[in-house]
């Protein structure tokens, strides 16, 4: 599988989003198909998974996501050792399901060391700030970040759903070349982040694009009929539409490195496979054709 840079990792250019193995309404896969997903996408060569500790069935079972992929790291027969795994804290849950965001020194610490315990290490490769919480000062929780990295429990630093402004807020407060990645929702429904993907760009900062095939359900499953330009494509190539749209978000930059969602071992087989899918200018002119 092609590489491309992480912060200070070299990770594949595709990763697993495990969120599908917790979550979802009565497409949550068993245990042992959910090993065997994260065992498929070692198999195929994905050494970057990202999870998050709010990805579980219930509130009251954060960290189950967390869990399952470190069971899986266990459990794998080959060697996992070059294998970046990517969490995120700052978003709560709570008795009730009640949902809200805490970018307090003490409760970011708290969501470390419980993503600690669930995964099952010392240091976490890549922790991500997963929301803005819109009652602190962006730079305040940037600076919570940094101190965990400088104490050793956190190897990079990342952010997630961070517009323009917060992404130089970040940048300044890491240094430059101190922000590994940037996670945003970009597929071909939901364009709207390129500006992101483009100033990650120029820093070389890693843009994660999440929910990459449109989401869970239907949107990722139809966006060949969605977007017809990626069923032609994967039509006279003889791939999935699928692939077709994680090589063009391949294709829009070298620190483009999209983390796909699997429930199923054969999701994220095909879908790793769109490292070795180069597009050609004329193919990445009629999907962008299709976007006018
Ligand atoms: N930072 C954030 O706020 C945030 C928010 C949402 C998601 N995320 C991350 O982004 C990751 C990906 O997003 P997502 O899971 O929501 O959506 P997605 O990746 O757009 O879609 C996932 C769905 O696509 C299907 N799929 C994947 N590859 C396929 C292929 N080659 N052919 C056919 N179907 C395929 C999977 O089906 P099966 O289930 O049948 O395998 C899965 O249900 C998450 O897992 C999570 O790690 C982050």
């Amino acid at each position: 599988m092609r590489t491309r840079q992480l912060g200070p990792f070299t990770v594949s250019a595709i990763g697993l989003g495990a969120m599908p193995l917790s979550s979802g309404h009565n497409t949550r896969p068993d245990r042992d198909q959910a090993i065997a997903t994260v065992h498929a996408a070692l198999d195929a060569g994905v050494t970057f998974i990202d999870t998050a500790d709010i990805y579980a069935p219930s509130w009251d079972t954060m960290g189950h996501n967390e869990a399952i992929v470190a069971a899986a790291l266990r459990s794998y027969g080959g060697d996992t050792s070059g294998v970046i795994v990517g969490t995120k804290g700052g978003i709560t849950r709570g008795e009730g399901e009640t949902w809200g965001r805490d970018g307090s020194p003490q409760y970011i610490r708290r969501a470390l060391e419980a993503s600690m315990r669930a995964l099952d290490t010392e240091v976490i490769d890549l922790y991500q700030w997963h929301r803005p919480d819109r009652w602190r000062a962006y730079h305040e929780v940037i600076e919570t970040f940094k101190t965990l990295q400088e104490e050793g429990k956190v190897r990079a630093v990342g952010i997630s759903n961070a517009n323009v402004e917060e992404i130089e807020v970040a940048i300044e407060v890491l240094g430059e070349g101190g922000l590994a990645s940037v996670q945003n929702e970009f597929s071909p429904r939901f364009r709207s982040s390129r500006d992101e993907l483009e100033l990650c760009g120029e820093h070389g900062i890693a843009f994660l694009p999440w929910s990459p095939l449109g989401g869970t359900g239907a949107h990722s499953k139809e966006v060949g009929r969605t977007f017809p330009v990626f069923h032609e494509i994967g039509r006279d190539r003889g791939v999935s539409p699928q692939r077709v749209v994680l090589a063009w978000e391949l294709s829009l930059g070298e620190h483009v490195i999209p983390i796909p969602g699997a429930s199923r071992p054969e999701s994220i087989t095909d879908s790793a496979q769109a490292a070795d899918l180069d597009l050609t200018d004329d193919e990445r002119a009629r999907i962008e054709a299709q976007f006018r």
